[in-house]
């Protein structure tokens, strides 16, 4: 008897792996076709000198009003490049107005900040010397650099300009080390055909994911960063959040009445990682934010193990904090 069963078993056992790998492969296809794989940056991009500056200049406390604000400061590693708090203290000593989100894979988006009010890395960077940093005026902050003597570092990394300390290039300098902010994840690895890389709760997670619709506002590689969207299609969204203060959104900056509680959709890369979540950092935990999206954008309730799922293909989006996301062992003048 035994040998007649034998090889029943090994044939259902080689036709059960034939159709998980099947189902793993057509997975990977509606996947490929909504998101997209991260790629690792070159090293010959991070030794270059423009990046060399800009993370200097990231890292740099002394350039801020109080001497002791740096991006780093709102923007931390062991937080992957966001804030645990809520809110963040700026070099004047107030709280920002929105939750600082991560820094990693930012530059992949069409534009940046949850209102979508700065163009790119660079206008941002720019932004940051008169906002957070403090500083009265761009004048004020060049004089700040030469004092520092960051010279030498601008004529490095633009050799070609006759004049090369300026806000501009601190943008264009510090949206470059940016741009090396990039964190490949296990989910890139399934997209590059690695069935292993997600495990079974993870693929149906990620299957949820699709089949409720969040890929059709958080798609592309990033998984969101490119859409503006209402925040509470089916009802407003402090209900589900308990915000402590009404944000109207796009509409500060708009002005229209369709703007209202209007948000760039963000990313979802490391989203496991950069809690308290939304836009004014009103929900702690990733399960429950993952509830109250099916609730306010769909209306529909995910019941435990559906919320689960998604959460641990979530987690498959957290990549490893860059090796250089840190202060530079030294800086100019020091
Ligand atoms: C005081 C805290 C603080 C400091 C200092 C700070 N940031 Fe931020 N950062 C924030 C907050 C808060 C937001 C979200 C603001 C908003 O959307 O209205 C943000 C948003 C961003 C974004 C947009 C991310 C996205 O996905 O849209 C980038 C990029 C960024 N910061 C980079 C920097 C850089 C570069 C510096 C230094 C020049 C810097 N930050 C300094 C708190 C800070
Ligand atoms: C109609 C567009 C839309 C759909 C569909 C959608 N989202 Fe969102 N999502 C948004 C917007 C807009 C925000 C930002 C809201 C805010 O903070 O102001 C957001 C925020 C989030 C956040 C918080 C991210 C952070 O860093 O704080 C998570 C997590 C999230 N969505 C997951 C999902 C999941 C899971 C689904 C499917 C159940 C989904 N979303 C469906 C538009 C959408």
């Amino acid at each position: 008897m035994n040998k007649l069963i034998r090889p029943a078993a090994a044939l259902a056992a080689v036709f059960f792996c034939a159709t998980a790998a099947m189902a793993d492969e057509a997975l990977r296809r509606d996947a490929a076709s909504l998101f997209g794989r991260l790629e690792p940056v070159s090293p010959v991009v991070l030794a270059s000198p423009e990046v060399e500056l800009g993370r200097a200049l990231f890292w740099d406390e002394r350039l801020s009003l109080d001497g002791k604000t740096s991006c780093g400061s709102c923007h931390f590693a062991r937080d992957w490049g966001a804030d645990r708090m809520k809110f963040s203290l700026d070099a004047r000593g107030e709280f920002t107005s929105r939750h600082s989100p991560t820094v990693f894979n930012t530059m992949g988006q069409s534009t940046l900040r949850w209102l979508g009010d700065r163009r790119d890395g660079a206008h941002q960077a720019e932004g940051s010397l008169t906002g957070s940093l403090g500083f009265s005026s761009k004048q004020a902050a060049v004089a700040a650099l030469s004092r520092l003597h960051y010279a030498d570092l601008f004529r490095a990394a633009y050799p070609n300009q006759a004049e090369p300390l300026t806000t501009e290039n601190y943008g264009k300098a510090v949206a470059a080390y940016e741009a090396t902010l990039v964190t490949p994840a296990p989910f890139d690895r399934f997209l590059a055909g690695d069935d292993s890389a997600l495990d079974a709760r993870q693929k149906e997670g990620l299957r949820l994911f699709v089949s409720t619709g969040c890929g059709t506002c958080h798609a592309g590689p990033l998984l969101g960063g490119d859409l503006f969207q209402r925040f509470g299609v089916t009802r407003e969204y402090w209900q589900a959040t308990k915000s402590e203060r009404i944000d109207v959104g796009r509409f500060a900056v708009t002005k229209k009445e369709e703007d209202k509680y209007v948000f760039r959709v963000p990313m979802l890369r490391n989203v496991a990682k950069t809690a308290p979540y939304f836009h004014d950092g009103s929900v702690e935990r990733l399960d429950e934010a993952v509830r109250i999206m099916a609730d306010l954008q769909f209306g529909r309730t995910l019941d435990e193990a559906e919320t689960a799922a998604i959460v641990s293909f979530l987690d498959s989006l957290t990549g490893e904090v860059p090796a250089h996301y840190t202060r530079p062992r030294k800086l100019p003048a020091e």
